[in-house]
């Protein structure tokens, strides 16, 4: 049977469309204009390059023709400034809002930067987007905003209380959403990432994210760290899962609108699990790492468990995940392996 992913993406090359993609040069962003410029689309994309790579972009154009990489149009400029936001969005159909400062340690060691990014960048992309008209507005959303509520699996209506400033702006993101859709009728989707992975994910700096960090470490030989006892989990999810969703949300029927959405799979990974999981791809790819991983103390912000129920993005928006964990961790290795080596 023919998902409804696969119908879109036959409706979308038959008629294509216009897309601005914020944060367009970061690893989301990224993955998001590859899939849209390979679908025939025409594509803006905004970024300010604050944790984006012009080399994030120049990937994307080795994979597509140029007749398709003549059809994306960037423009650096920053959420933050709204004559920016008015710019970009003009003449776009759909926004795939993912712009943002993530990492969970940078906004407690500067809350202020994330807080202007994450509430100011998006209010100004909210109103822009709104003014424009624009058919649909996609935003990246955060599993943060489970924060402390204990239960597992996450239920998107069941939310505790933000244990971060990161989390604080994802959350606010959300009101300010749903405020919309009251006060000026303008429907908004939020896609409530879990912790995604793929190729294209900065490896490097003090805030990258476990998964590259730790595959970096391993090509180079040096110590993995874990935080805390390496039973904390967390429920990953692959990039080509999240570009699926993005694809069905910005394409959703009025119903599905106005409304927020776990993108991950439904299982749940320990970090120990993960350290072995990673050893062994990496093996696949030939690079031996026989260190044990470096325990050390818990890290401020962090929750503890993650795991998603992803019955209503399944349900409302028809996602149907294709690839689990260790496929993913399959698919990127071999990216790493050969970014990572070079690089040394
Ligand atoms: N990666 C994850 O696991 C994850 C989980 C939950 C939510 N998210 C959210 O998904 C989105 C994308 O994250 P990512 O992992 O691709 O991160 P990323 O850092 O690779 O990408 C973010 C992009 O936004 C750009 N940006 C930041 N501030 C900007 C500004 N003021 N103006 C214009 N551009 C700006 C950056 O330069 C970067 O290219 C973010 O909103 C993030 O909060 C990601």
């Amino acid at each position: 049977m023919t998902t409804r992913y696969e119908q879109v993406k036959e409706t979308l090359k038959a008629n294509p469309k216009t897309w601005l993609i914020t944060g367009v040069a970061g690893f989301i962003g990224s993955n998001l204009l590859e899939t849209l410029l390979q679908l025939d689309q025409t594509v803006i994309g905004l970024d300010n390059f604050a944790t984006g790579h012009q080399h994030n972009l120049d990937e994307v154009q080795q994979t597509v023709s140029s007749a398709q990489w003549e059809k994306f149009t960037f423009i650096e400029g920053d959420i933050r400034n709204l004559e920016d936001c008015k710019k970009a969005v003009t003449g776009a159909d759909y926004v795939l809002h993912q712009a943002a400062l993530g990492s969970v340690p940078r906004s407690i060691n500067d809350p202020i930067t994330t807080n202007q990014a994450n509430i100011d960048g998006f209010l100004n992309m909210l109103v822009a987007a709104k003014d424009e008209g624009v058919e649909s507005f996609t935003y990246a959303a955060s599993s943060s905003t489970y924060g402390d509520h204990p239960g597992l699996p996450k239920i998107e209506d069941r939310i505790g209380k933000p244990l971060s400033p990161y989390a604080v702006t994802k959350y606010v993101n959300e009101l300010y959403a749903d405020v919309f859709a009251r006060t000026y009728d303008f429907n908004t989707i939020g896609l409530r990432y879990f912790n995604v992975f793929g190729k294209r994910q900065d490896p490097n700096g003090a805030y990258a994210a476990v998964i590259p960090k730790w595959t970096a470490a391993m090509i180079k030989g040096d110590d993995v760290f874990i935080n805390g006892d390496g039973e904390t989990s967390r429920d990953f999810c692959f990039i080509e899962n999240v570009v699926q969703i993005n694809i069905l949300a910005a394409t959703a029927e009025a119903d599905a609108k106005n409304q927020v959405y776990n993108v991950a799979l439904g299982d749940r990974t320990t970090l120990n699990i993960l350290f072995d999981a990673l050893k062994t791809a990496l093996k696949d790819s030939n690079v031996t790492y026989d260190a044990s991983p470096t325990y050390r103390d818990f890290r401020a912000g962090d929750v503890r468990h993650s795991q998603a129920d992803i019955s209503k993005a399944q349900n409302l928006l028809g996602y149907e995940p294709q690839f689990r964990i260790y496929d993913g961790i399959g698919k990127a290795m071999p990216w790493y392996v050969k970014h990572l080596s070079a690089t040394q």
